[in-house]
């Protein structure tokens, strides 16, 4: 079921605090060369993401701008997203069309394989100041509330740390211009708060950590 979050994220943030004690810290995966582990912990590559990976990268570690990298997203995320996509409530034009014949195992398993990916080392270069300028106003809007601390997500709520540039760019600005919509409203109200710059700078900052 997706969260319904109520603005001010004080009370979203203590609401989420407990359900995220309850459900416990996400596993984190060992690395994706290894596959199978010998642990068992981590799924093997389900048919379909050789698909995913033409866009999203191998593993889920995207090198093309305005694609998100999936590696170490929340599972539960990435599934909604995909039901999302399937049901029209998120439309984009290259992925929409890739959500539309997934089973819902297939999105259970795709959902799993790649949030047990190791997310990749960054090597985007920010701009100091403008991160810096990012990070103050992180704090200020307490984004951190609902994604957490360094922005690591939980449950529905995306990890956004190490995300590609370009891509949280386009974000921020969809969910402002109401072109995103699937958010239960909570990122709508708090990218109203935002200017351009605040967007600019806080792309700086979530790319870089
Ligand atoms: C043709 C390129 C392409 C292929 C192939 C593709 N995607 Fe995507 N995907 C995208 C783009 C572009 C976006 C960003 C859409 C937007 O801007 O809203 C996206 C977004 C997503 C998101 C949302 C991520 C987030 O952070 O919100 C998920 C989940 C996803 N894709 C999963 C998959 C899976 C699973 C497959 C394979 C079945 C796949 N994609 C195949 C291009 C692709
Ligand atoms: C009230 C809780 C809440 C607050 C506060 C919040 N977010 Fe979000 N954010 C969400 C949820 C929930 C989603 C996923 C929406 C969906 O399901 O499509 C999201 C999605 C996003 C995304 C899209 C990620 C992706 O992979 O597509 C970005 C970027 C983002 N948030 C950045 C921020 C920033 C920056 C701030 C502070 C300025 C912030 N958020 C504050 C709840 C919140």
């Amino acid at each position: 079921m997706r969260f319904v979050l109520q603005f001010p994220p004080l009370l979203a943030g203590l609401a989420l605090a407990c359900s995220a004690a309850a459900v416990g810290a996400q596993a984190v995966a060992p690395d994706m060369r290894s596959h199978p582990p010998a642990d068992g912990a981590a799924p093997a590559a389900p048919p379909k993401a050789v698909v995913c990976m033409a866009c999203h990268g191998p593993g889920g570690q995207s090198a093309q701008a305005q694609t998100p990298a999936l590696a170490g997203q929340s599972a539960r995320y990435l599934d909604l997203q995909l039901r999302d996509f399937q049901a029209g409530r998120r439309s984009n034009e290259l992925m929409s069309p890739m959500a539309k014949d997934l089973t819902r195992d297939e999105m259970r398993e795709l959902a799993a394989y790649f949030a047990a990916q190791k997310p990749m080392e960054q090597s985007f270069r920010a701009d100091p100041e403008k991160a810096r300028l990012g990070k103050a106003k992180s704090d200020e809007t307490l984004c951190t509330m609902c994604h957490l601390g360094g922005f690591v997500g939980q449950n529905e709520i995306p990890r956004v740390a190490g995300q590609r540039f370009d891509y949280v760019l386009k974000q921020l600005a969809d969910f402002k211009a109401r072109r995103r919509t699937n958010d239960a409203g909570n990122m709508t109200a708090v990218s109203n708060t935002l200017s351009d710059a605040d967007i600019e700078n806080l792309a700086h900052y979530l790319a870089a950590l």
